[in-house]
This record gives structure tokens, sequence and C-alpha cells, in this order.
């Protein structure tokens, strides 16, 4: 029997990845345009670094995370998220000693045990930025201008962008006890999660999913209605940042995060295309982590977007690339020269392909085809004597005679 790959984790193949390529390529082109310089971060990292900073009674820390025992003892974890990770690189290498403003961004694989479904995998991929050093509130609305406008250079119209405010430590735990008031009388109403949620993480239950708590919640106090001055200050200015540069968004009030860390703006770019998984984008302010995590008191605020989710919106067809030239050789001599004539151009940097094993006309022209070829070329005896040979454009059919040099080839597939 043959080994597969372990479920939830998924190859990403050929005629896929060229989007994931399109998608990278347009995220570092967007964030460098703001100034974000790309960090790269270990895979592994030490377990306490994630139930410090994502929350010790979070469905992440305490049900998802690849955690386990190395050969020297340690207790390790696949991150199930970026920003920790960077967040003590930040602190480590000491980054804001450089400049007092850091923006970084960064992209690769996390992990997760969830289960699995369209759009939510074990190992999934992040694009994510982190900009720290800065408490105004212009920054967050340049965040979250700069994460509309990757999405508007991929040219999309999902996701919209959704934003809430989460308060702070002055004002969260006096919202926190208003919303368990409330939520006292309904809790029989509560699914299992929401109930034993109910002490530590009371929160969660304002955007689950399940019907009955939807019910229960519906007429539930927002975090809205409750900020402190600073907050509410902060939430408004960030809005009227948001409408200086007209970047759309809505508020969503039910808006909640699975991660402990935020403080304030929180937001989410939402879609209703890709089924229960509706977030493709998503991140927020995080003013006491890097505080939390040892480092000095910097806010910071920052955003993660699920390649695959991001890749499923955009459609295949338009990233796939095709060869410019087939060469078709018939007979060994043909065949050299067809082999040294590809050489020639790719080094040259047109994309050629060619039959390496002798197969008839009739089987190389298939190829030629199925892998949408601009232009075929035969060479066949006949042409290896006049030194000419036919190049045939393949979507009008018009063909032409060239001199069979690569100068000459190259000239006719530009004209
Ligand atoms: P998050 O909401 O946990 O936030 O994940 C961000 C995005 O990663 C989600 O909106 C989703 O698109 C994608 N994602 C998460 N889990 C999966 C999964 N199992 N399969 C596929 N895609 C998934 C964070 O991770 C924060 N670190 C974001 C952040 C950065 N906040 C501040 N800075």
């Amino acid at each position: 029997m043959s080994i597969t790959a372990i479920k939830g984790f998924n190859d990403i193949l050929p005629g896929e990845v060229e989007k994931w390529q399109h998608i990278e390529a347009t995220a570092r082109d967007v964030f460098s345009r703001y100034g974000l310089s790309e960090i790269r971060i270990p895979i592994l990292e030490k377990t306490d670094l994630f139930a410090r900073s994502i929350g010790d009674t979070t469905d992440i820390v305490e049900k998802e995370m690849y955690s386990f025992i190395d050969k020297g003892e340690n207790r390790v974890t696949l991150r199930p998220e970026g920003t920790a990770s960077v967040m003590r690189a930040f602190i480590e290498h000491k980054l804001y000693a450089l400049d007092p403003v850091s923006k970084l961004y960064y992209m690769g694989p996390m992990f997760r045990y969830e289960r699995p479904q369209k759009g939510r995998y074990r190992q999934f991929h992040q694009i994510g930025a982190e900009v720290t050093g800065v408490a105004n509130p212009r920054v967050d609305a340049q965040v979250l201008t700069m994460l509309s406008q990757f999405f508007a250079a991929l040219e999309l119209d999902e996701p919209s962008l959704e934003i809430n405010s989460l308060g702070c430590p002055e004002c969260r735990p006096a919202y926190r006890e208003t919303l368990k008031e409330f939520l006292r009388s309904k809790l029989d109403s509560l699914c299992e999660d929401c109930r034993r949620r109910f002490e530590t993480n009371p929160l969660r239950a304002l955007d689950c999913k399940v019907e009955g708590c939807k019910n229960a919640t519906a007429g539930a106090p927002a975090m809205l209605e409750h900020l402190c001055a600073g907050c509410d200050a902060h939430f408004a200015s960030t809005r009227e940042h948001l409408e200086l540069v007209s970047t759309r968004y809505r508020i969503n009030n039910r808006m909640v995060r699975g991660l402990d860390y935020y403080t304030r703006t929180t937001f989410e770019m939402v879609t209703g295309l890709l089924g229960a998984q509706s977030a493709v984008a998503a991140g927020g302010r995080y003013d006491g982590l890097i505080a939390d995590l040892g480092g000095p008191s910097i806010p910071g605020i920052g955003f993660a977007m699920g390649v695959e989710r991001v890749a499923l919106l955009l459609d295949a067809a338009k990233f796939s690339s095709s060869p410019a030239l087939f060469i078709v050789a018939l007979g060994e001599q043909a065949q050299k020269s067809a082999f040294s004539i590809a050489c020639e151009l790719q080094s040259g940097g047109v994309s050629v392909e060619f039959d390496y094993e002798g197969k008839s006309m009739k089987s190389q022209m298939r190829r030629a085809d199925k892998l949408s070829c601009r232009y075929t070329l035969i060479i066949g005896e006949a042409e290896l004597a006049s030194g000419r040979a036919p190049l045939k454009e393949m979507a009008t059919g018009i063909q032409t005679e060239v001199p069979l040099t690569p100068e000459s080839i190259v000239c006719q597939l530009k004209s």
C-alpha cells in the first residue's frame, strides 16, 4: 500500500501553486509600499511562548497545538500562528532599538489540530504583518487600508472588512462582568463549549455559530457600548481615518477573536463564499503583548491571512502559465538540434518544451496542445538540410518559415 499525506496536510500542486506565487508576490509588492520588511521565524518554538501569548484558555492552546517533548526533554510546539514568534524575535533581537516603529511581514506554514474541512486544515499557511511602536489610531487605519489594498490588487471584490473594539484592561473586565450577568440566566440555552467557557472566556459566546447560542446572545450588551473614554476615542479616530482614505468597512460588534492578546481594534476580512470558514484574514491591536512576553511596553497591531482561503477565492485559470514554444523534432539529428536550440532559448529567457524520447509527430503535437504552447516549431530531416523550419502560432494557425537559429526564432516569437 502506498503512503499518503497526513490528514489535514496538503500538497500544493503545479497548476495551483501559480496562484500561491501570485498571492505572495502581490503581498510583497503591496507591503513593501508601506515600508514593511520580511522576517523569517522558526517553525518550532518553546511551548510556553504560545501559552503565554495566545492564552491558556483559548481553543488553540487548550486543544489544537502540535506539542511534543524533543530529544533534549524540551517542551516544543509547531507554531500555530506567527505573531507570538515575531514578537519573541522582536524582543530577543531588540528590534525596537533600531527604529521606534517596526514594520514586519512573514509568510509560511502554521499548524493547528482542527477538524479539517474546506478552508480549514491542520497545516495551513499565513501571510502576516505586524507593526509595532505606534499607539496612534492612524496606524490602525493604515494597516487596515493596506490589507484592503492587498485584496484590491488581487482584483477581488470579496472579502469585506469588519471592525470592532475589544477595549483594554481598564474597561474590558467590567464589560465581562456585565456580559456574564446577561448570560447567567441563559446558560441552559448555550452550547457545551460556551457553557464551559462561561467563567474563563464568556465573550466567545458572542461569535458562537451554534443556533441556540446565537438566539441566546441576540440582545447581549456589546463591548462597543462599554468602552472607556480612551478606547472610545481610539475607535472613533480609527474610523475617521479609514473614512478619510475611503477604506470601506462595517462595524461588527459581536466579533470576538480566538486569541487573548488583543486590545482595542480587532478586525476580520470576511466572505460568504467559503461556507463556515468566513474569515480570510484577521487581526487586531495587541498593546500589552510585548510587555507580557518580557519586552518593553510597546504597542502593536497586525493581521494574518489564510493563504488557502485567499487561493480559494482566486480563479486558477488566470494564473496558469504555458510554454511559449514547443519544438517538435523527428529523427535523431533533429532531436539533437531541438535539444540545443531549446537550451539556448531557455538560457535567453524563453520558456520552451520539447520531446525527450523520439515519440511520433502526432504524440508530440498532442503534448504541445495539452501544454497550451503558443507556438510550435517542427524540425525534420528536410528542415535540417535547408536550415529553415515552419513556426506555427497555435491560436491562429498562421505559419511562417524561420531560419533555424535561436536569434531568428526569438525575433519571430516577439513579432
Ligand atoms: P487567526 O484568526 O487565528 O489569527 O488566523 C488568521 C487567519 O488564518 C484566519 O482568518 C484564517 O484565514 C487563517 N486560518 C486560521 N486557522 C486556519 C486553518 N486551520 N486552516 C486554514 N486557515 C486558517 C492569527 O493567527 C493572528 N496571529 C493574526 C494576527 C496577526 N493578529 C495580530 N497580528
